[in-house]
């Protein structure tokens, strides 16, 4: 039955709720090669055999938020905070420019320390001085307007998970003041605004159902966004879910490749959580639909500093470390790093 149901999602993207669900609850692993498989597939009919690289700068740990899984918000006062200054912030491009990355991605907590016009001077100076490349911002909710303005100083990109299509599971893991509501209304502007858009979910987020994830896929297939985002949650133990387990690697591959199929031309990174979780997690994500990774191009100073969650990977690596170990790793599976900004294949042809 379910090789009924991978056969159908591979040949139409389409799937009912019913079918998604028992897919989810009852796949074997012989059956999840078969469902890797045709991720692989379609994966490969629409990118081939590159992976984008995107270099992501940290590049503050403040937040005015507090959400209650995030090891960063801000009722942790375990946690060192940091800001970095503009230079360093373009130095870490400069590096990054000189290591193959054409996409920078520079994420932060919602940190009103930098103000509208410092991140547009900011993307500004990025893509004067590397024309050739795609910016990417991760900075949270925002309003219109300034969307509107990023975008106007050059941003190409915003990734803002949605975190949970379903409103009531959005109100377990925030404070009242944060709304599905919202976060959802800026997803659509910025699709209206014209930016390649990231939405996405932690898999295993605690009180997580498979109706809730169906809710997801079905979310994210209306939306259509460019980018999705997925990984497991994993918990931090200053966080008020500290005590929760993780996502596992099976659910979180097993998403991986249903998105592909579902959405074949859309950008997936293998992300670091999943690295966390499984040593071979970002190869693994590869093998079943991923298409992008996400190197850390954070100063080695501030890496230890940005922790969502505990057992992070990589915070000790400087960033030509990181660049040289992920070539090796994508090698091994097959595929390769392309020196490319990596867009949505429907915008970069123009369509
Ligand atoms: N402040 C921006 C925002 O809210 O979109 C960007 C930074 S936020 C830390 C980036 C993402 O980290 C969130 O969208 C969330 O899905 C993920 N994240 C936070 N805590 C996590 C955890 N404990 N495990 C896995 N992922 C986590
Ligand atoms: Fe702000 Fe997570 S609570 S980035």
């Amino acid at each position: 039955k379910n090789e009924a149901r991978i056969k159908q999602l591979a040949e139409t993207r389409d799937l009912s709720r019913a079918d998604l669900k028992l897919l989810l609850r009852t796949i074997t692993d012989a059956e999840s090669e078969e469902l890797y498989a045709q991720a692989r597939r379609v994966r490969e009919a629409v990118y081939g055999k590159a992976v984008y690289l995107r270099g992501l700068i940290e590049f503050t740990n403040v937040c005015k938020n507090n959400c209650y899984y995030c090891g960063i918000r801000r009722d942790n006062a375990h946690v060192e905070r940091y800001r970095l200054d503009d230079a360093t912030i373009l130095e870490c491009c400069d590096r990054g420019y000189d290591l193959d990355f054409r996409t920078f991605v520079l994420q932060g907590g919602e940190d009103p320390t930098y103000s509208d016009a410092r991140i547009c001077n900011l993307v500004r100076e990025i893509k004067r001085r590397h024309p050739d490349c795609a910016v990417t911002l991760s900075i949270g909710e925002k309003s219109e307007a300034s969307y509107r303005a990023y975008f106007e100083a050059g941003a190409d990109r915003y990734l803002l998970r949605h975190e949970t299509a379903n409103p009531e599971h959005y109100r377990t893991l925030h404070p009242p003041e944060l709304s599905g509501e919202n976060r959802k209304r800026c997803l659509k502007t910025l699709k209206a605004i014209g930016y390649q858009v990231g939405a996405g979910m932690m898999v295993g987020a605690p009180g997580q159902t498979l109706d809730y994830l169906v809710d997801d896929l079905v979310f994210m297939r209306a939306l259509q966004p460019e980018m999705i985002g997925i990984g497991p949650f994993i918990p931090q133990k200053d966080t008020p879910f500290g005590g929760q387990p993780s996502g596992t690697l099976k659910m979180t591959l097993h998403l991986l490749a249903i998105i592909r199929l579902m959405q074949p031309d859309v950008l997936l990174p293998a992300t670091t959580a999943l690295g966390t979780i499984d040593p071979l997690g970002r190869e693994k994500g590869i093998l079943a639909g991923a298409n992008v990774v996400m190197p850390n191009l954070s100063p080695t100073s501030v890496r230890g500093k940005y922790l969502l969650y505990d057992g992070k990977i990589c915070t000790g690596d400087e960033a030509a470390e990181c660049r040289r170990c992920m070539a090796m790793r994508i090698e091994k599976t097959g595929y390769h790093v392309a020196v490319d900004r990596g867009d949505h294949i429907a915008l970069s042809n123009g369509i």
